[in-house]
């Protein structure tokens, strides 16, 4: 695949690596200051965006413009989903967005849903959740952290919403958001009773799962449009 890089910070050279050890070419590299001005080869494969949640949408607008998919891996944007979505579907455009592309989170948010239905018939469990981050993250509670909790929220019916105050009231579903230098990722579940505790955490050792799973992505998302998850890629629509 010809690779347009839309960042090129921690994940956007962990992309080339990966990219280039695969055969792929990188045609274009995009950084700050060339803001959503940037015009990327016309025989651009896919563009891969890694950037800033208030760069995202005009980054992906950019690529959707010039006729290029994109798969996107910035988080704390998604409230603009809607606008963008029109964008989308009126320039019969291709966007692939997951808050985390590692294989492993992906099965992890599937165990999620599973378990909130479980769990839901059991109403003296108290869920919690938890996520760990570089302290170079602008964003907190983490758009992986946001996407269980709205997962979990959708098929508990003890819960309604989350929240990452201390002030937590009987259906809201605490969220801890610590930053420490140099975790690329953790994230924990779990439903604690009087008697015993259920946890399950996902620890990232370094960004090669979601750099890799942002690749396969962009192979998965060649010649189709409108727009995707994660969920599409790994066909878990089907399952749950
Ligand atoms: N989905 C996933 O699996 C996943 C995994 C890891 C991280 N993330 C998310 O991905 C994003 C980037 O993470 P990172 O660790 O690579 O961050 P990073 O190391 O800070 O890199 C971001 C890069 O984007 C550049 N940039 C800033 N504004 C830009 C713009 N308008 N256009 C083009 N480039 C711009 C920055 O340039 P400067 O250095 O000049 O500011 C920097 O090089 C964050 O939102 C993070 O939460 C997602």
């Amino acid at each position: 695949m010809k690779i347009a890089l839309i960042g090129y910070g921690k994940m956007g050279k962990a992309i080339e690596r990966l990219a280039l050890e695969a055969g792929h070419d990188i045609v274009a590299k995009v950084g700050r200051g060339a803001e959503s001005s940037f015009s990327l080869p016309v025989d651009t494969d896919v563009a891969i965006e890694f950037t800033r949640p208030d760069a995202a949408v005009a980054n992906i607008q950019a690529c959707v413009e010039q006729g290029i998919p994109v798969v996107c891996g910035t988080t704390g944007w998604y409230r603009q989903l809607p606008e963008l979505s029109a964008i989308i579907s009126q320039k019969q455009g291709a966007l692939l967005y997951a808050p985390n592309f590692s294989i492993g989170v992906n099965l992890f948010m599937e165990v999620n849903r599973v378990l909130a239905r479980l769990m839901s018939q059991q109403p003296h469990y108290r869920a919690e959740l938890s996520e760990i981050h570089h302290t170079e993250k602008l964003d907190a509670p983490s758009g992986t952290a946001i996407a269980l909790a709205d997962d979990l929220i959708a098929n508990h019916k003890g819960y309604s919403s989350w929240s990452n105050s201390d002030a937590v009231k009987n259906d809201h579903l605490p969220i801890t958001a610590l930053r420490e230098p140099g975790v690329p990722g953790t994230h924990g579940l779990s439903y604690s009773s009087q008697c015993d505790e259920i946890s399950l955490t996902h620890k990232a050792h370094n960004r090669d799962g979601f750099a890799s799973g942002a690749l396969f992505a962009a192979e998965w998302l060649k010649g189709k449009t409108g727009i995707f998850t994660m969920k599409d890629v790994l066909n878990l629509n089907q399952l749950t």
